[in-house]
């Protein structure tokens, strides 16, 4: 089964842990470096591939360039049982790849050179429809070409996909690209900037609202992403705010992306987005007690039993 399809970047993190995250101008030693697999869109392809099993299907949309890179890239993805014949390759820029800090507290800092990323054009969206076909969910975020993303976001509306979107990196969007969104799920700063507000902590009673105005921008369903206090689930039949599993965390890089692809394997299955958000909180969860992106994603069987032992069994 082709169950969902993920368009979207793939980078070389290159990660270093530091005490504290670099003020501008300062110079700070780090340990132990390591190149881990990552990118907003593999990220979430390798962890609905992780959380999925055989029974959904995952395949990838993106580019790379001809570099090792690209083959250890896609390389973790077929491990995770992703299909990475859709990631083409370009010879006009080299692999994405993100230079990410980690302090102590698990906090990072991240800056992302785009490179083949880029190189996912509108013009490559029409190539799309044989892979979405057929599919049930598209997921998407912000790190390939605005105007690639909504038309492909557009594309899988046509061909009956139900589409997710994870607007990250943060920036404001263009009304037809939110148009095309069944189902929209911002952290606290990208809320506020989609509405055109500055970027600032919210507390779980500030979500409504939020989650409200951002259902007038288009999407059906908004699910507001919390962090610490778990996410705000908005939809046509009423809201609610789902609490997180409290953990110790070393490092929330990629936290966004599990919790997006457990929401996205839960739907697939069946399941109502009510029962499905405990599901991807506690991914999540499991995902920010270790370092990393790919590296840090559970395997289904780990998040059962994770979410056995919360409620007690
Ligand atoms: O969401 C985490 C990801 O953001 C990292 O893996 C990094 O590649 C950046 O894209």
């Amino acid at each position: 089964m082709n169950a969902i399809v993920v368009v979207g970047s793939l980078n070389m993190d290159f990660v270093v842990q530091v005490e504290h995250l670099p003020a501008p101008g300062e110079t700070v030693l780090g340990r132990n470096f390591q190149m881990i697999p990552g990118g907003k869109g593999a990220n979430q392809a390798c962890a609905a591939g992780k959380l999925g099993g055989p029974g959904v299907g995952v395949r990838m949309i993106g580019r790379v360039g001809y570099d090792v890179f690209a083959d250890h890239l896609k390389a973790s993805l077929s491990a995770a049982g992703v299909d990475v014949r859709a990631v083409h390759a370009t010879q006009a820029q080299p692999t994405g790849v993100a230079l990410i800090w980690v302090d102590r507290q698990g906090q990072n800092s991240i800056v992302v050179a785009s490179g083949a990323n880029h190189a996912l054009a509108a013009g490559d969206v029409e190539a799309m429809r044989q892979v979405l076909r057929g599919a049930r969910l598209a997921l998407f975020q912000l790190e390939t070409p605005l105007d690639t993303v909504t038309r492909a976001l557009a594309l899988a509306r046509q061909e009956g996909l139900r589409t997710i979107l994870d607007p990250a990196p943060a920036q404001p969007l263009p009304p037809d690209l939110l148009r095309a969104v069944d189902i929209l799920t911002p952290n606290e700063s990208e809320a506020l900037i989609l509405l055109g507000r500055p970027p600032s902590r919210i507390e779980p009673h500030d979500a409504p609202a939020l989650a409200e105005a951002l259902r007038k921008l288009g999407p059906q369903t908004v699910v507001v992403k919390l962090g610490d206090q778990g996410c705000f689930l908005s939809n046509g039949a009423g809201s609610r705010h789902v609490p997180a599993y409290p953990v110790e965390v070393r490092d929330s890089t990629a936290a966004g992306d599990t919790f997006n692809a457990a929401l996205a394997v839960a739907l697939a299955e069946g399941k109502t987005i009510e029962e499905a958000l405990p599901f991807a909180n506690a991914a999540a969860a499991i995902s920010v007690t270790r370092l990393g992106a790919q590296a840090s994603i559970p395997a289904r069987a780990e998040v059962e039993v994770f979410l056995s032992r919360a409620s007690g069994g």
